[in-house]
């Protein structure tokens, strides 16, 4: 999988990025022991797959835990990359994956999508994974985010927790925070059950914080999007899923 070198060692950042697969890869497993999804194939769709690391590995440990055959979907921008995964795919004898060069928003919605994974998008490609997971109503939805640039410049002031706000480094968290709470907040709004967790250390990635989003039944009840609307009008902000879905948050919520 191109993580080793060619006597087998692993270095620097390609040992960082196996202890983030793992981490990711393990809660995603806790998940599925939690919630078993009761059919023979799993349909993954891996969005800003990159070289599709957590897709290979989901499809190894789904079928040796689990008994199930893995349907892989990877979707990325990078057509160099896209292509390297299909060889991968074809070498490994994987049939039924595909591997699609498109920006994630773009992809057409897919056939069945049982889970929908991201690791490290980049910036709102992160939303982006969270739109397909909504659009392609799957059950599960797992994002570890990346960098978060979309509301950093937004908050420097005119909100009440301006004090809070007004030094670079302490504006630098609160914004990747607030990013990540407005992002699990309009999942709960899209009727998601939602929790958060970490894939590791912080002192492996600071960028270990994964959202973990599951489809729950609601009983003749509203878009729960209370928490979000209250946190993005008290900051004033808007996050880009909520650009790209913005039927999630049309419907007049309840609190
Ligand atoms: C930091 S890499 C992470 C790759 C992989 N998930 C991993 O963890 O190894 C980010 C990837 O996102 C892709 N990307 C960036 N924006 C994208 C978008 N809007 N849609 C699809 N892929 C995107 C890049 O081409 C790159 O492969």
């Amino acid at each position: 999988m191109d993580l080793m070198g060619p006597h087998g060692q692993l270095d620097g950042r390609k040992w960082e990025k196996l202890r983030e697969v793992a981490g990711f890869a393990e809660i995603i497993i806790r998940y599925l022991h939690r919630f078993p999804i009761r059919k023979d194939e799993v349909a993954v769709l891996e969005c800003s797959c990159g070289k599709s690391y957590v897709g290979f590995v989901l499809n190894l440990l789904i079928a040796e835990v689990f008994g199930k055959r893995v349907r892989l979907i990877g979707v990325d921008s990078n057509a160099d990359l896209i292509e390297r995964c299909g060889v991968l795919a074809g070498r490994l004898g994987l049939e039924g994956a595909a591997f699609i060069c498109k920006r994630t928003i773009e992809l057409e919605p897919q056939a069945g999508i049982d889970m929908v994974v991201s690791l490290h998008a980049c910036d709102t490609a992160t939303d982006e994974a969270l739109v397909q997971g909504i659009r392609n109503q799957a059950g599960f939805v797992h994002v570890v985010p990346c960098c978060q640039n979309q509301i950093r410049g937004q908050i420097k002031g005119g909100h009440p927790l301006e004090d809070l706000t007004g030094y670079g480094p302490a504006r630098f968290r609160m914004a990747n925070l607030l990013t990540d709470v407005l992002r699990a907040e309009f999942m709960r709004a899209a009727g998601y059950h939602v929790e958060m967790d970490e894939i590791g250390s912080p002192k492996l990635t600071p960028k270990n914080l994964c959202i973990s989003a599951r489809k729950v039944k609601r009983k003749g009840r509203g878009p729960r999007d209370g928490g979000y609307r209250r946190l993005r009008d008290m900051f004033g902000v808007r996050v880009a899923v909520e650009k790209m879905c913005p039927e999630v948050v049309l419907g007049g919520g309840s609190k």
